[in-house]
């Protein structure tokens, strides 16, 4: 099976009340760790690459690692530029394989995120490759952009349908109260997010994919680990995966997770690294990684997203 959109996947996740995962990826362990997973699992995938991902590894080995985990695994994998900042870096991942986009204009002003949206979606369409756009701005920390939390933004579900409409887009990812990164809420903050705002949207967009990015839980297993192994990793929070559950059952079938993956990863190595001073071998030290992230994975798939035995 060549690589998929994510058409038919986000189609059954709606109507199968699940989610799939959108995990990002920057080099082979990585990728192997969530394919591993979603090959024991029989769960669909969404591969995600960031700018940041093509600036470190390269597009053309990013897209050959993918095609070879496509080759060996036999799932449905979506390739998907995350975040991406304007149309010449759309166009360059459309044209170089990828099957799905994001075009993030979720900083601009409302009418000029639908323009460039509507400019992204008429080229990607043109070539056979759907694209999610995004309304409401996260806070956090993605590829050189900081948002504070005070100036993150939920979505307003009174937009959705009008920015729907007039962009075509095939998935809009909105803002309920997730962030990026490792830090989502100060210590005795209630770590809830709006499902209010997610219902206002399916409401107005009955049968539309919605995605949730900022989705990782941050498990405290791995914050301790990286503390206990020198690591300085105090307040780390996620998002309860029993809210993202939630989401999941509803109208929400992408849930993007970069940081527990990062965690999963650092955590293994730092451990693996302080038990054994004299190692030098990368593959000594990447090995427990790698299964790490699968083990993360596995555990994703069945008790967040509930897309086990859907591929
Ligand atoms: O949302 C951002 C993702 O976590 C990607 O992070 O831009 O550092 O590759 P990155
Ligand atoms: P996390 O930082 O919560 O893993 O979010 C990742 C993400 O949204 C990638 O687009
Ligand atoms: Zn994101």
């Amino acid at each position: 099976m060549p690589l998929v959109t994510t058409k038919k996947m986000f189609a059954d996740a709606y109507s199968g009340g699940y989610a799939v995962g959108a995990f990002n990826v920057n080099n082979m362990e990585i990728i192997q760790g969530i394919v591993g997973a979603a090959t024991k699992l029989n769960a669909p995938l969404i591969l995600q690459v960031s700018k940041g991902a093509r600036a470190y590894a390269n597009h053309t080995y990013l897209v050959k690692l993918v095609e070879a985990a496509v080759q060996e695994s036999g799932l449905p994998i979506a390739l998907h530029l995350d975040h991406g900042p304007d149309f010449e870096t759309c166009k360059s991942c459309i044209d170089g394989g990828f099957t799905s986009v994001m075009i993030d204009g979720s900083h601009l002003p409302y009418e000029e995120n639908i323009a460039l949206t509507k400019q992204v979606v008429e080229y990607a369409h043109a070539h056979g490759v759907v694209v999610e756009g995004e309304l409401g701005q996260l806070a956090g920390i993605e590829d050189d952009v900081n948002v504070s939390a005070e100036d993150a933004s939920y979505t307003r579900p009174e937009e959705v349908q009008d920015f729907v409409t007039r962009t075509g887009v095939d998935s809009l990812a909105i803002a309920i109260g997730t962030s990026h990164g490792a830090y989502k809420f100060k210590p005795g903050q209630d770590p809830k997010i709006r499902i209010d705002i997610l219902e206002e949207v399916e409401k107005r967009l009955p049968g539309f994919p919605i995605v949730l990015h900022g989705a990782s839980s941050v498990p405290q297993e791995f914050v301790a680990i990286i503390n206990q192994y020198g690591g300085a990793m105090d307040n780390a929070i996620g998002i309860p995966e029993s809210e993202l559950r939630k989401a999941a059952q509803k109208a929400v079938c992408k849930i993007n997770i970069d940081s527990d993956l990062r965690l999963a990863m650092t955590a293994a190595i730092r451990k693996y690294m302080a038990e054994n001073p004299s190692h030098f071998d990368p593959r000594q030290y990447l090995k427990p990684a790698r299964e790490a992230i699968q083990k993360m994975v596995e555990h994703k798939i069945v008790d967040v997203l509930g897309c086990d035995g859907k591929a």
